[in-house]
């Protein structure tokens, strides 16, 4: 049985929601144990215990939410050269752009030497049905590759 670890922020509403369907879409594969929490309630066992990563963020002042990169901060020395080409994916809730909060996340889960497997899911503006199937599509894939062992 694999394990995927989800981690998000939401200042509002939009991230959440993302993150609900990216949650519905892993559990749809049964070889994969789901745990999801908050960037304030995970820290570094959380994802040495994890076989892959998705990570989610709004987007803000164009960078990651602070409370994703203070995630990152604690996970990181903890975590450096122990989860090295593990798999990893990304979704971002924003206003108009969203690839400021790409662009930094990619940074630093590069560092951690995770491994990208998906592109990163973008929502902008309105929460729209194709967003939310969009997340579905992503949690359902890459718990796929998960427990396929295609990662
Ligand atoms: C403080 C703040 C800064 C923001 N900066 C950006 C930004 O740089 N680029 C962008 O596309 N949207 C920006 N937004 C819009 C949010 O990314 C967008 O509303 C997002 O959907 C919020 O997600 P949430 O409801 O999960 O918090 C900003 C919002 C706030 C509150």
């Amino acid at each position: 049985m694999k394990t995927l670890l989800i981690v998000f922020h939401t200042g509002g509403v939009k991230t959440a929601r993302m993150a609900e369907a990216v949650e519905r879409g892993a559990r749809t594969e049964p070889g994969v144990t789901v745990i999801v929490k908050r960037c304030a309630e995970a820290g570094p066992d959380d994802l040495l215990a994890a076989d892959g990563l998705i990570l989610g963020t709004p987007e803000n002042f164009g960078y990651m939410s602070g409370m994703m990169k203070d995630f990152l901060e604690r996970v990181f020395y903890a975590c450096e050269g122990k989860v090295n080409g593990r798999p990893y994916a990304l979704f971002v809730g924003a206003g108009q752009d969203g690839g400021g909060a790409v662009n930094s996340v990619e940074r630093i889960v590069t560092g951690l030497r995770l491994e990208k497997k998906c592109e990163p899911v973008i929502g902008l503006k309105e929460l729209t049905p194709d967003i939310l199937s969009k997340c579905e599509e992503l949690g359902a894939a890459f718990a796929a590759g998960l427990a396929l062992g295609v990662f």
